[in-house]
């Protein structure tokens, strides 16, 4: 009897530790992100006085070769990688992301989140002559980044930057950015916007039988009711592409969702 208090204060550290191990592993890639953006950079930021943002810029402009969109991408891996953790599609992920632009080979591309231009140059870079894309950044200062990192690509006349949020720009891609389909769309913008963003995109009339959208980070930090609706409805044909976190080892995935028309595939 006198025993037993020992044994199970014993048995419940050790169900604690796994459990933790447990929650650790399975929620490693948001943990991950969590650390970085909420602990890491803000005391980096603190102590450097200036942003991740601009600290990636910099690094690109004395490491890249101007004109070299190549070099661009390898300056931002090797930097994410080495110094700072950012949330770019990164070298995995965009290596499935550049064989469906090369396998749809688009004429107008649509990208919801450009960030710090890491994804617009790779895409921008594959794009055959006379193609252009679209990249829509909610937040100024990224967007000022963006287009400075396609400057530097030698992108700039392949690819628009508007700044806004993506609810209020889609509306106006007809009219005012001369839009008429969009043969891709590339989402990595918040999570909780691939649904209502994919449902404005077919309410304006810009997806046509065939338009791929391709949607970054299904798994983590994940899109459940985007994947859900997408790969229920009859109106998208859809295929997953597992892979993993940028710049992590996390599991994660993209989707693509072919939009196959109002009435959904033809019956045979
Ligand atoms: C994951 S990052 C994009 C990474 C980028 N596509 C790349 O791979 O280099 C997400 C970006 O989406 C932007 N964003 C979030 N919500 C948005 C919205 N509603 N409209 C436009 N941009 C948005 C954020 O400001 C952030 O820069």
């Amino acid at each position: 009897m006198l025993e037993a208090p020992p044994l199970l204060l014993a048995a419940f550290s050790l169900g604690l530790v796994l459990l933790v191990l447990l929650l650790c592993h399975s929620y490693s890639g948001f943990l991950l992100i969590c650390w970085n953006e909420f602990v890491l950079q803000p005391l980096y930021n603190l102590f450097m006085g200036d942003t991740k943002e601009q600290r990636i810029l910099r690094h690109v402009l004395q490491h890249a070769v101007a004109g070299d969109p190549q070099s661009v991408l390898e300056a931002i891996d090797t930097y994410c990688l080495q110094k700072e953790w950012a949330m770019n599609v990164g070298d995995k992920k965009g290596q499935i992301l550049d064989a469906v632009v090369r396998e749809q080979r688009p004429s107008v591309l649509l990208e919801l989140g450009a960030y710090c231009g890491y994804s617009a140059v790779r895409m921008a870079r594959l794009l055959e002559p006379g193609a252009r894309l679209l990249t829509i950044e909610l937040n100024p200062d990224y967007a000022a980044i963006t287009q400075q990192m396609l400057d530097f690509a030698g992108l700039q006349d392949r690819v628009t930057v508007v700044a806004g949020p993506s609810q209020d720009i889609i509306p106006q891609l007809k009219k005012k950015y001369d839009v008429d389909m969009l043969d891709m769309v590339f989402l990595d913008h918040w999570k909780d916007r691939y649904l209502p963003d994919t449902l404005l995109l077919e309410e304006c009339g810009l997806l046509r039988k065939g338009t791929v959208l391709l949607a970054d980070n299904v798994i983590c930090p994940g899109t459940p009711e985007f994947l859900a609706y997408v790969r229920n409805s009859s109106r998208f044909e859809c295929t997953h592409f597992t892979s993993y976190l940028e710049y992590s080892t996390a599991v994660d995935g993209l989707e693509k969702a072919v939009y196959m028309g109002q009435d959904g595939p033809a019956q045979p």
